[in-house]
């Protein structure tokens, strides 16, 4: 897999045919998206599409991306387009993921894929029933950062893990899609989601999950606060908000020391500080470009020449505690897995 740096130049050698990429929508999360596909050797960025013609017509323009379609079908249609950026709001991820599939397209679907376990996993069977590739776009997961931390914990320099504590939040405007409950918005959705993959990546699956959430104006989790017990008795606790100051933190507390990740999302500026015994020792990173290296690794899968970093389970999982967070939200009680 190559890795991307900020600084961006384009890479120097090329190792196979670019992959001709399509995007659906004109989401505002595509500005990250398409300066990294442009970017990238591996990548021939063909075309996106809109609901409406105009905006889709002026997007292409603005952006400098080939060709524009009318509507999501015609671009699936378009045989020179093989693979799609899925960047719709999050209650319409499946659909389009599976409809992309069904029409010979591998997927890269924003996180997160689903809240239903079972939405997810039938993307993955179309995927698997077309031959096409389906990956959920977790970018910070694909950065030397988070491989590093996890490095760092499998070398024991907290010891054993006892506790993982994490937190997400920020502010939306009134008109943001987040706030939306018919497109599956708020904060879990959006941001905590962050959260439960780093507790997996870390602790595995959680045996038990009890959530708790403020439910703002428009009937959205505003603010998500949950806590969960893993294998080994280690604990987890995060927080997420869109209604609440930025803030963005990953700890993993262990019984001689504590990784400590101030950036672990975006991964800008990325350092992993070693608290231990009174000191922190501060390990500085590369900086890297998360999403160049995602549609690069997804790149390199659809040539055969890696495989995707995330799979199948991983975002089946993902749904699946998603999905008890909110019963225990609404229930009230904590709820075993
Ligand atoms: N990985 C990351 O760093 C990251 C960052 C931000 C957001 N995201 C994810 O990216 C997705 C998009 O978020 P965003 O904030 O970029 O969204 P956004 O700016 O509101 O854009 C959503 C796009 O979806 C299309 N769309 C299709 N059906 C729609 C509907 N019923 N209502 C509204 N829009 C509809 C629209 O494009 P057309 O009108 O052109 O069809 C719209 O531009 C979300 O799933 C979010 O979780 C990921």
């Amino acid at each position: 897999m190559c890795s991307g740096s900020v600084g961006f130049e384009r890479e120097e050698t090329m190792a196979y045919e670019p992959v001709r990429w399509g995007i659906l929508s004109t989401a505002r999360v595509n500005r990250h998206f398409i300066p990294a596909a442009q970017r990238s050797l591996k990548v021939e960025l063909v075309g996106v599409a809109s609901r409406r013609r105009d905006r889709g017509l002026a997007y292409a323009a603005e952006w400098r991306i080939p060709r524009s379609y009318e509507s999501y079908e015609a671009l699936l249609a378009d045989r020179a387009i093989e693979a799609v950026y899925v960047s719709v709001p999050n209650s319409l991820h499946c659909e389009w993921a599976i409809r992309a599939a069904a029409a010979g397209k591998h997927v890269l679907c924003e996180k997160p894929l689903g809240r239903d376990p079972g939405a997810v996993a039938a993307a993955f069977d179309q995927a698997h029933e077309a031959g096409t590739l389906l990956m959920e776009a977790f970018m910070w997961r694909h950065t030397p950062q988070t491989r590093a931390l996890k490095q760092l914990l499998e070398e024991g320099h907290i010891g054993t893990l006892r506790l993982i504590r994490a937190c997400f939040s920020f502010q939306v405007d009134a008109a943001n899609i987040r706030l939306r409950p018919d497109l599956d918005g708020g904060s879990l959705m959006d941001i905590g989601c962050y959260c439960v993959n780093a507790f997996r990546l870390i602790a595995g699956e959680p045996t038990l999950v009890f959530g708790q959430q403020w439910t703002g104006a428009t009937n959205t989790d505003a603010a998500f606060t949950a806590s969960l017990r893993f294998a080994g008795n280690v604990l987890g606790l995060f927080d997420c908000g869109i209604a609440l100051v930025k803030r963005d933190e990953l700890e993993a507390i262990g019984s001689h020391g504590a990784l400590f990740l101030d950036d672990p999302w975006h991964c800008r500026t990325p350092v992993i500080e070693l608290r231990k015994d009174g000191s922190v020792e501060r390990r500085v990173l590369d900086p890297a470009n998360p999403y160049q290296l995602e549609i690069e690794n997804f790149s390199d899968a659809i040539r055969g020449e890696a495989v995707p970093l995330l799979g199948r389970d991983d975002a089946v999982g993902q749904a699946r505690v998603i999905q008890a967070l909110f019963e225990s939200a609404a229930s009230g009680r904590a709820l075993p897995l």
